[in-house]
């Protein structure tokens, strides 16, 4: 039988029918290990009791009602979640993390209506919709799309100089970043970089967005992955864990920038619905219980110490719970499939490079057993090379 699919993704290695907690339990019921969290979106692990409950009772209350009015859901979660920046600001909701990108781009231009180019990084990853594709810097992969949301410059990460050459055109707005790059495999941005966003940004009056989709809400070991560099973003976008698993987006915007939007400007159908408030609210509630950055920090140091024990591993990389695993042989893909093999979920993100995301409320033995199978994995594709 043809494959109903269109064909965008891998063949899967797995069909999940359930989850709990850090475990997803396939369709024959054998348990796996889930390093994954579904990239960076299940930080509370599957099926989380209050997630799941907040949902079902909201579900049977009201489910939608579009953004010509409001819920108490949608307004609460406004709150909480503006609430956790430490500068005044609001937030527009969408459904996912490109949706979350494209309001960010749009905003900037809005804000700077004669200087609407934007910089963006190599590497960087921002989404599939257009503009956000435009700024995802994926070089040629992306020119079968052509042509491309024009007033877009992509940079070299990590280089202050490319950064400050291009910031210096006086058509540039505004700069989009990730503070450490997922999709590229868990890359951080280097210190100088940091200095000079802040430095550039502040001599140039160009706006800063961060996209925090992948980073954000605890991962790092911070609530937000540009903490770790002190850098005092304009535009904050969000999605991911922000809904464990029901599909949100989030940019939150510095009060400023977020008043050059006027009504009619942007909107969604969808975005901020009860449904979506409800989960933002049940998870920002569970992180804040789990103190989700101090585990995450914790954690992630057992973690990364671990993994720099196993075979086949040249370098670790990464911050908290996003890390990033460089090996010396070109064999992620089959270590991936060994590793599913024996019942444990990664991912990776280039031939020679794994990710792990795990959900943040992993526990240190979970870790050990995890590090314990991926060892495993190694070990059995190291010596079939
Ligand atoms: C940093 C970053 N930005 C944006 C996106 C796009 O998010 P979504 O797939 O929800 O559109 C992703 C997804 O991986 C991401 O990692």
């Amino acid at each position: 039988m043809r494959d109903p699919f269109i064909d965008v993704y891998p063949q899967p290695g797995a069909i999940f029918e359930r989850g709990s907690g850090v475990y997803l339990f396939d369709t024959s019921g054998r348990r796996y290990l889930d390093l994954l969290a579904g990239i960076a979106v299940v930080s509370l692990g599957h099926s989380h009791p209050g997630v799941t409950q907040a949902l079902q009772a909201q579900l049977a209350k009201l489910g939608h009602v579009s953004n010509y009015f409001r819920t108490p859901p949608q307004v609460e979660a406004a709150r909480r979640l503006t609430g956790r920046f430490d500068f005044d600001c609001r937030v527009f909701f969408a459904n996912s993390g490109t949706e979350a990108n494209e309001a960010a781009i749009k905003l900037i231009r809005k804000a700077r209506p004669s200087r609407r180019t934007i910089i963006t990084f190599e590497g960087g990853f921002h989404g599939r919709t257009m503009g956000s594709l435009s700024a995802t810097g994926w070089g040629a992969r992306n020119q079968a799309f052509a042509p491309l949301l024009p007033g877009i410059v992509t940079v070299p990460f990590n280089d202050p100089g490319a950064l400050r050459r291009a910031a210096q055109e006086p058509e540039v707005g505004g700069i989009l970043l990730e503070a450490i790059q997922g999709e590229a495999g868990v890359r951080p941005m280097a210190e100088e970089l940091a200095e000079t966003v802040k430095e550039v940004a502040a001599e140039h009056s160009l706006l800063v967005a961060v996209d925090e989709v992948q980073a954000g809400l605890g991962r790092t070991g911070r609530w937000f992955g540009y903490q770790h560099y002190g850098l005092e973003p304009d535009v904050v976008t969000l999605a991911k864990a922000l809904g464990n698993g029901f599909p949100v987006g989030a940019m939150v915007a510095r009060e400023e920038v977020a008043s050059a939007f006027a009504t009619g400007d942007h909107g969604s159908t969808f975005g901020g619905n009860p449904l979506a408030g409800t989960a933002i609210l049940a998870v920002l509630e569970g992180l804040e219980a789990i103190v989700a950055p101090e585990r995450a920090e914790l954690l992630g140091v057992q973690l990364r110490q671990r993994l720099e024990e196993l075979p086949l591993v040249k370098a670790v990389e990464g911050m908290g719970l996003m890390v990033g695993v460089e090996l010396t042989e070109p064999v992620a893909q089959k270590v991936y499939h060994q590793a599913l093999e024996l019942g444990l979920v990664i991912n990776y993100t280039s031939p020679s490079r794994l990710r792990l995301l795990p959900p943040l409320v992993i526990s240190a033995s979970e870790i050990g057993a995890g590090v314990e199978i991926l060892g495993e994995a190694m070990r059995a594709v190291g010596g079939a090379l």
